[in-house]
């Protein structure tokens, strides 16, 4: 498709397919031709569905609770969350990745960042694993069912936050929630709606993403048992092995936007209001950008890749899921000594056509 139809039209799905890496760069840099006012069956605002001048409001609001820096200093607490999942499961000698302790993980982290308690990480888990769900069949009927839980997975994580509101508009804490409730812009407060957008996108955004990324690294280090070997001697390696597998494996396969105007793409004329769909897995391994784009290259420098996007909507849980990524396979590579799949063992692939991702490992 990148070589034959970079750009084409899809009839049956009715938008365009970007696959090319300088289209799909071309798409993500643009947000006054490509807006991200898309619907997502989403009643409610929220950052990723917003376009400027609101979206750099909102995202400023947030942004210095991401930063690399910030980040940085949860290392000792991801590192505990992560020994004590290991705890459990390592005598047993056989764990299931997603469930032990891939998925699990980042639920724990944003729970505890958000303020709200990790103990009900089941429920958040279920609901972000329904709100991140794709049509299991390509027809009318199943993507209507698929909608309909959708939205009351999202109406019941609101009732949910909203009684955590009312608790913390009664006492501040030191958590994302109190400091969206002490938040202005203009002079003025968030709305409850703009709160509640908010707390469930940072609760859904990053849990499957994250558990993606680290069960789709130690999926390619079972296939590649001396990369295994090599990275368990040499650590200080893994953050490059952790971006080849955002280029290679990308936990979101592609991002959505609407064409403002009538616009060309490789040679291709995009009407306004057209819906776009920019391939990142298929610009991620586009040869024209990368050298052996086909083939894992653990120490590539640089990587541009667009695992976590590219502009404005960039991933700001970006330096949180490094982090997490590179401390959950540190640790693991270190307490076990050889991870291997388990014999027979069939992979279940997630459904959804946008994420990447297996249901056991
Ligand atoms: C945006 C991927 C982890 C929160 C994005 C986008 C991508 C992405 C591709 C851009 C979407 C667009 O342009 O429309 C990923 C991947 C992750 C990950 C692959 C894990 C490996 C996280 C985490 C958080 C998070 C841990 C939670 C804090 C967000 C938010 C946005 C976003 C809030 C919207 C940013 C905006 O619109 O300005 N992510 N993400 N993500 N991500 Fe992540």
């Amino acid at each position: 498709l990148r070589e034959e139809t970079p750009v084409r039209y899809d009839k049956e799905r009715a938008c365009w397919d970007i696959f090319r890496y300088d289209d799909v760069h071309l798409v993500l840099k643009n947000p006054k031709l490509f807006s991200s006012r898309r619907s997502q069956g989403e009643k409610r605002e929220s950052l990723l569905i917003m376009d400027p001048p609101k979206h750099t409001q909102m995202r400023n609001l947030v942004n210095k609770a991401f930063t690399p820096k910030v980040i940085q200093e949860l290392e000792p607490r991801i590192a505990e969350i992560t020994n004590g999942l290991l705890d459990e499961v390592i005598p047993n000698t056989r764990m299931d990745m997603v469930y032990d302790v891939a998925g699990p993980l980042p639920v724990i982290m944003i729970a505890e960042l958000l303020g709200v308690p990790a103990r009900d990480r089941q429920l958040f888990k279920a609901w972000s694993d329904v709100l991140v769900k794709g049509p299991e069949v390509n027809t009318d009927e199943a993507f209507t069912s698929v909608m309909a839980e959708k939205r009351q997975a999202s109406d019941e994580l609101s009732d949910y936050f909203k009684d955590i509101l009312v608790q913390r508009r009664r006492k501040r804490e030191n958590d994302l929630i109190s400091l969206l409730l002490d938040a202005e812009i203009d002079g003025e407060k968030l709305s409850e709606e703009e709160l509640l957008g908010f707390c469930i996108l940072l609760l859904v955004a990053g849990n499957e993403t994250t558990t993606n990324l680290i069960v789709n690294a130690i999926r390619y280090m079972t296939e590649d048992v001396p990369l295994q070997a090599h990275l368990r001697a040499h650590p200080e390696l893994l953050p490059h092995a952790i971006e080849e597998t955002l280029r290679f494996y990308p936990p979101i396969q592609a991002i959505g936007r609407i064409a403002t105007r009538d616009v060309e793409i490789g040679g291709q004329k995009v009407e306004a209001g057209s819906q776009v769909i920019s391939w990142v897995a298929a610009a991620n391994r586009d040869g024209r950008k990368f050298a052996e784009a086909a083939r894992f290259v653990p120490t590539r420098k640089p990587n541009p890749h667009l695992g976590f996007g590219f502009g404005i909507h960039f991933c700001l849980g970006a330096p949180l899921a490094r982090l997490e990524a590179r401390i959950v396979l540190g640790i693991l590579l270190h307490r076990c000594i050889d991870i291997e799949r388990e014999e027979g063992a069939l992979l279940h692939p997630i459904q959804s056509p946008f994420v990447f991702g297996v249901t056991h490992f």
